[in-house]
């Protein structure tokens, strides 16, 4: 039986657990069909008192799974379906959750079936290189998972988009964004990913403290990750390493007390 309590994972419907093993520092997806639920019991008052810090990181964690499965090359119209459901959900709710999740009853439970939706668009398709990188960097430094992909998300997208325009656009025009071109719609749906993180508090990789020497093991970690062949565009070392730079722009702009809750 699963009950979830933060709004991220999706494990509730999906077939996937992860275990770092600390002392290889490897982040591990295990996956099979004796790791579905029997039964899931999914009931949006259990986040009521989730700190805000975990609304954000669980909620973008959610909002990345359908974002990415809707791109992997493994989807169909099935995960699509539950794909567009769940991004809707998540981005119709997440700001107002974070804001006061006690007070926004009906945003806490869209948030909480946004984040379920998402686990069977991703469990029946697969996520991408915005996984490949978080798992690759939570492993290694032990950040929050969803932070790490809320940091990736947009610079993934960015590279992508050559690969999967139509795809892409077609996901920003189902959440409202009304542009002429497919290229500009996809455009503001990214910059929409990239406000979204700002607005929730998020700090940005640089923040890290990683430095560029560590980039080509943390590509080489991506590029073997399983996901890595689910992307709609193929990338080796070389493109992991140039979306590391690419997304390793100014600090965050918040202060530190709001950068601490994330432990760094
Ligand atoms: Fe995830």
């Amino acid at each position: 039986m699963a009950i979830p309590t933060t709004c991220g994972t999706g494990s509730e419907v999906t077939w996937v657990s992860v275990i770092t093993d600390v002392d290889r520092k490897f982040k591990m997806s295990i996956k099979g069909s004796k790791l579905y639920p029997a039964v899931s019991i999914v009931d949006p008052d259990l986040i009521i008192t989730l700190p805000k810090p975990m609304i954000a990181a669980t909620g973008l964690d959610a909002l990345t799974h359908a974002v990415e499965a809707y791109l992997a090359n493994p989807a169909t119209l099935i995960t699509d379906t539950h794909a567009v459901k769940a991004v809707g959900l998540i981005l119709g709710s997440i700001e107002k959750a974070f804001a006061d999740i006690q007070a926004n009853a009906r945003q806490r439970e869209d948030l909480m079936y946004g984040s379920m939706v998402a686990g069977l668009a991703f469990g029946n398709a697969d996520v991408t290189a915005v996984h490949c990188i978080s798992e690759s960097i939570g492993a290694l430094y032990d950040i929050p998972h969803g932070v790490a992909n809320a940091m990736f998300l947009p610079h993934v997208l960015d590279y992508n988009l050559p690969a999967c325009t139509r795809k892409m656009a077609a996901l920003a025009r189902t959440t409202g964004i009304d542009a002429a071109s497919d290229d500009q719609a996809a455009q503001i749906f990214i910059q929409k990913i990239k406000d979204l993180s700002k607005a929730l508090e998020i700090p940005t990789f640089k923040d890290l403290n990683i430095g560029s020497d560590q980039f080509p093991l943390i590509a080489d970690m991506s590029f073997k990750n399983n996901s890595n062949a689910s992307n709609p565009r193929d990338l080796g070392p070389a493109d992991y390493r140039n979306i590391l730079e690419a997304a390793h722009g100014p600090n965050f702009s918040g202060t530190p007390q709001q950068r601490n809750r994330y432990g760094f």
